[in-house]
């Protein structure tokens, strides 16, 4: 009887363990490579923080829009998706919070650069893999940079502006925040473009990246200047807050040019002669999960420091062609 009864529960361990191990290994059980490196299970499911510094534009709807669709194609991935709501200590927070949560890879589109870089750094140095996009950070301590070239674009923009303008003529600047990369490299970006020409810049204001303020800031400029003839706005809200300005106060013959070109927003403006000309500024949320993948599979060594999307510019001579894509 005692033998049976030994028996029964030497079975019953050994068929506790391994259930044990079967979960273990279905869930979250690292596999060892042979060079003693620990990477994730196969099986595993993996979380990630998604930290967007503010939902009140499209093109930051679509670019967690963009991401949600990626992940999708992915059951083992899961997106947290926070939203600082411009709020730079608000953003600050939900990464600290991303780290105590201990997610398995944070996103972030940062709103500023240099007080978001220290956040990042600690979620590093926790050991959790950092993958910024759009807006660059300061330093280098993260996993992976994604977007566009924003000089390129900038300067793109003030070689098309000085074309259109025969190389001549009066400008508004209404720049994107000055505290972000996206700004400052468009900024400089145009001015490059414009080199050597006679284009006056004769206003330039911060607009934030939004179009109320890039409103009011029209405004401004319309009762100081008789004369404009174009106005670039570092991104398509920018562009068609001036727009609408300047059509309030009644001023035609105004050219607009804007940055992003999303489908319904800069490129429906072309169509409806609102803007003159766009650039593509993608979101890269598709990329960003190709990216998280290879980093939690065990491929981060795959992964380059930076990668840069491509621009398309859509005018009046190419909309209905889809636009062109910028060499
Ligand atoms: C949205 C936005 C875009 C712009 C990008 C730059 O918040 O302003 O319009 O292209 O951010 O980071």
């Amino acid at each position: 009887m005692s033998k049976r009864f030994a028996q029964i529960s030497s079975f019953l361990a050994v068929a506790l363990l391994a259930g044990c191990n079967k979960s273990d290994s279905s869930d979250n059980a690292p596999v060892i490579t042979k060079e003693g490196r620990e990477v994730p299970g196969a099986a595993r499911t993996y979380t990630v923080g998604m930290s967007q510094c503010n939902l009140g534009e499209p093109w930051r709807v679509q670019m967690n829009e963009d991401i949600r669709a990626a992940a999708a194609k992915h059951p083992e991935l899961k997106v947290i998706f926070k939203d600082a709501q411009n709020d730079t200590l608000k953003q600050r927070s939900h990464v600290e919070e991303f780290v105590s949560s201990k997610v398995d890879l944070i996103i972030i589109s940062p709103k500023e650069a240099q007080p978001l870089t220290e956040p990042v750094a600690s979620a590093m140095d926790a050991g959790i893999p950092v993958i910024v996009l759009d807006r660059a950070l300061l330093g280098d301590k993260y996993t992976c940079f994604i977007g566009a070239d924003n000089k390129k674009i900038g300067k793109a923009a003030g070689q098309w502006i000085a074309k259109k303008l025969g190389g001549k003529g009066k400008v508004v600047e209404l720049m994107g925040l000055m505290t972000s990369t996206p700004g400052q490299d468009r900024h400089t970006g145009f001015r490059e473009g414009i080199a050597g020409t006679d284009i006056d810049v004769i206003f330039s204001a911060d607009m934030k990246w939004l179009e109320p303020d890039a409103r009011q800031e029209m405004e401004s400029a319309l009762a100081r200047f008789d004369h404009i003839d174009l106005v670039y706005g570092h991104n398509d809200p920018g562009a068609h807050g001036a727009y609408l300005a300047a059509k309030a106060a009644g001023r035609d013959n105004i050219i607009f040019v804007g940055i992003d070109a999303l489908p319904q927003e800069g490129v429906a403006y072309v169509q409806q002669g609102i803007l003159d000309a766009t650039f593509r500024y993608p979101t890269g949320g598709a990329e960003a999960v190709d990216t998280a993948l290879k980093i939690l599979n065990g491929q981060a060594q795959t992964v380059p420091k930076k990668i840069v999307l491509g621009t398309r510019l859509f005018d009046k001579s190419n909309i209905a062609q889809g636009g062109e894509a910028l060499p």
